[in-house]
């Protein structure tokens, strides 16, 4: 790897008059990246399984130009767990825009719960949606992404891909899927000489809804949610989730413009990192240590 962190060869590669596809686009990290794409100069295929969400950050992006002629921005409903869905909107996005550069596999579902008391079938959600969404995204877009001479698949999985926590195992089990699958598939395209860049990405606390989303979909599933849950969970956020999503994406964007097989976004990401290759038999320790302490505070 070269000292600028970019793949051996390549050179800085621009977004601008790519066709980028990002997925979760409603919300959070998904828009942030939609809108930072836009300003680069990206055209965009934006989905969600939020009209409303979705449709605001079309509007959005449009405003800064990403609906100018030549530069439509395509919008679908898509739902990353369902398989079909995924390919059949991949071929409605080539139909449309002839071409696609980019893959931004981004929308994602937070979970919590232990693994004694976890119900199976949330396991399922969080794999379908994480790990599967990625994987279905991949398969849907990567031949066009050879096609175009200029690919990059962009998979975002987490700080708990990297380290797993108590509490999160379904969600670090999908988000250790998520980087193992991407590793992978990267290993894949540097032996046949395809022409698709691949990278991770692994953010820290980034400021969104993603939490309070988990919480609500746990009540509306039925499950009891006690008041010092909830506190515990606004405290968890303000502590933890910090940085603006727009931030984030710029720190995606310039990672995918830098050609970055591997992109932290945060300090926590990078100090995390450090530790778990520190210390990576004993971290979980540490980890349930610092979770005791801070659930009473
Ligand atoms: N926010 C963080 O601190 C953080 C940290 C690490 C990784 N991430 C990852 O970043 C990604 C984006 O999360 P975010 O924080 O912006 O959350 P968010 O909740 O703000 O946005 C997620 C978006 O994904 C959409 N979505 C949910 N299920 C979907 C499905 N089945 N099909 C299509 N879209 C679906 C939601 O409607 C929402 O618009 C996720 O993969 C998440 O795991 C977030």
């Amino acid at each position: 790897m070269a000292k600028t962190g970019r793949w051996p060869g390549t050179a800085a590669n621009s977004v601008s008059g790519k066709v980028c596809v990002v997925t979760g686009a409603g919300s959070g990290i998904g828009r942030a990246l939609a809108l930072e794409l836009a300003k680069r100069g990206a055209r965009l295929a934006l989905s969600d399984v939020s009209d409303g969400g979705l449709a605001e950050t079309a509007e959005r992006a449009r405003a800064l130009g990403a609906g100018s002629p030549g530069r439509g921005v395509h919008t679908a409903r898509l739902d990353v767990s369902d398989r079909e869905a995924f390919f059949a909107y991949a071929e409605s996005v080539v139909d449309e825009l002839g071409v696609v550069h980019q893959l931004y596999n981004n929308a994602g579902v937070a979970s919590s719960g232990t693994v004694l008391t976890s119900d199976w079938s949330e396991y399922q959600r969080v794999l379908s949606i994480n790990l599967f969404g990625v994987i279905h995204g991949t398969q849907a877009f990567l031949p066009h992404l050879v096609a175009s001479g200029d690919g990059h698949v962009v998979n975002v999985s987490s700080l708990n891909g990297f380290m797993a926590q108590g509490g999160l195992s379904a969600y670090s089990a999908s988000k250790f899927g998520v980087r193992g699958f991407t590793e992978a598939l990267r290993a894949e395209v540097l032996a046949a000489g395809q022409p698709v860049r691949v990278s991770v990405v692994h953010p820290g606390g980034v400021r969104t809804s993603i939490a309070s989303s988990a919480m609500e979909h746990a009540k509306a599933s039925g499950h009891r949610v006690t008041a010092e849950e909830e506190a515990q969970q606004k405290r968890y956020d303000e502590k933890l989730l910090r940085m603006p999503p727009e931030q984030a994406a710029r720190i995606v964007v310039d990672g995918v413009e830098a050609g970055r097989p591997r992109i932290l976004v945060g300090r926590d990401a990078q100090l995390v990192d450090v530790v778990v290759r520190l210390l990576p038999a004993h971290y979980p320790a540490l980890v349930a240590r610092l979770g005791r302490a801070s659930s009473k505070r």
